[in-house]
């Protein structure tokens, strides 16, 4: 559906980005992750025909977005960084006007606006004017902007950036269920919303792509140890002894709350010894489960090549388990 073939850009003698190369799959969620200035909008100015490619090639829905950008810019909606309405239009006004541009079919347009308008939950401001519309509306004004014509294919570059949580978590859904009938590839600083909303996420760091992969499979690929958390409900003071002692077991950290981080070698198995060693030293095994890498370690480990911060501070629970927003925001 979205394929980039070696897209580079240059702003004067700095690259902007340099040889990104991937695809979208139709249907799939794709996250575009990486910090300030990586190169997300460029990439995605380019995919939507607003910015040239310095060189390389890109498709959409099949269309070289160079050679044949009105059939490519058919096939997407795009919502910008910085979404410019008309603020003069009240929103139901705003919507037609575009559904117009897009050309769909003049009597179905009060349908597509009412669509849109319910999708992104801005039904209730539909007879107010944009100018007077706060910053989460307005973003949601620009998701059913680009959303209005139901293209196939979906850029969204930061598509919750202005919202409070509440409304994150209602655009995060809107956004999960586009997942089949579209194919949407979304940029973010938030990395649990990678994590709950994408199939799969590209990496980028400094206009090069890092990683492009499932969560599990990156986390897979960069663990270089098997961790097992393990909860107590007495501390017995040789406990982190004994347990380093087990065969295969690496270190014992603390990870508060009477918790304790047990690393074991690369595919060495040792819940089992883990249990026996607690419950013969009188310690009440409370809870035992292996730790998965968060995103947030993943990222740290792919842009930084450093690993991430010791367990004892909580940095090894994983992404699923932490409140949202917990990740680095802009
Ligand atoms: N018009 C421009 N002129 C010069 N340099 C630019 C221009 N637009 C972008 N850049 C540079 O290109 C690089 C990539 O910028 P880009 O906006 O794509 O990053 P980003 O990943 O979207 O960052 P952010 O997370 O802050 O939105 C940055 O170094 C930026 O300064
Ligand atoms: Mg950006």
């Amino acid at each position: 559906m979205i394929q980039a073939d070696s897209l580079s850009r240059s702003y004067g003698e700095r690259w902007a980005i340099r040889d990104v190369s991937f695809q979208a799959r139709e249907g799939e969620i794709l996250g575009f992750l990486g910090p300030n200035g990586a190169g997300k909008t460029t990439t995605m100015r380019i995919l939507t025909g607003f910015l040239a490619p310095t060189s390389g090639r890109a498709t959409v829905a099949g269309y070289d977005v160079v050679e044949r950008p009105l059939d490519a810019k058919r096939h997407l909606g795009y919502l910008p960084e910085v979404a410019p309405l008309y603020d003069d239009f009240t929103t139901r006004e705003y919507l037609a006007f575009v559904a117009r541009l897009k050309q769909v079919e003049r009597r179905r347009i009060p349908d597509a606006v009412d669509r849109a308008m319910t999708l992104c939950g801005v039904t209730d401001v539909a007879d107010r004017l944009v100018r007077n519309l706060s910053k989460g509306y307005r973003q949601r004004v620009g998701l059913a902007h680009a959303i209005v014509h139901d293209p196939p294919v979906l850029i969204l570059d930061e598509p919750t950036s202005a919202m409070d949580p509440r409304q994150i978590v209602e655009i995060r859904n809107v956004i999960k269920g586009l997942r089949g009938g579209h194919t949407v590839i979304l940029s973010t600083h938030i990395l649990p919303e990678a994590t709950a909303v994408c199939d799969r996420v590209i990496i980028i760091n400094d206009g090069t792509i890092v990683a492009v992969d499932t969560y599990e499979q990156l986390a897979a690929r960069l663990r270089n140890s098997e961790k097992t958390l393990v909860r107590i409900a007495r501390a017995a003071g040789e406990l982190a002894g004994r347990l380093g002692r087990i065969p295969g077991v690496l270190h014992v950290t603390p990870a508060g709350d009477g918790a304790l981080v047990v690393e074991a070698a690369l595919g060495q198995d040792v819940r089992e010894q883990v249990a026996r060693v607690v419950v013969e030293a009188g310690c009440g095994l409370l809870e035992l489960r292996p730790v998965a890498m968060s995103l947030e370690d993943v990222f740290l480990k792919l842009v930084t090549h450093e690993e991430p911060p010791a367990a004892a501070d909580g940095a090894d629970i994983p992404a699923r388990g932490r409140a949202p927003g917990t990740g680095t925001q802009a």
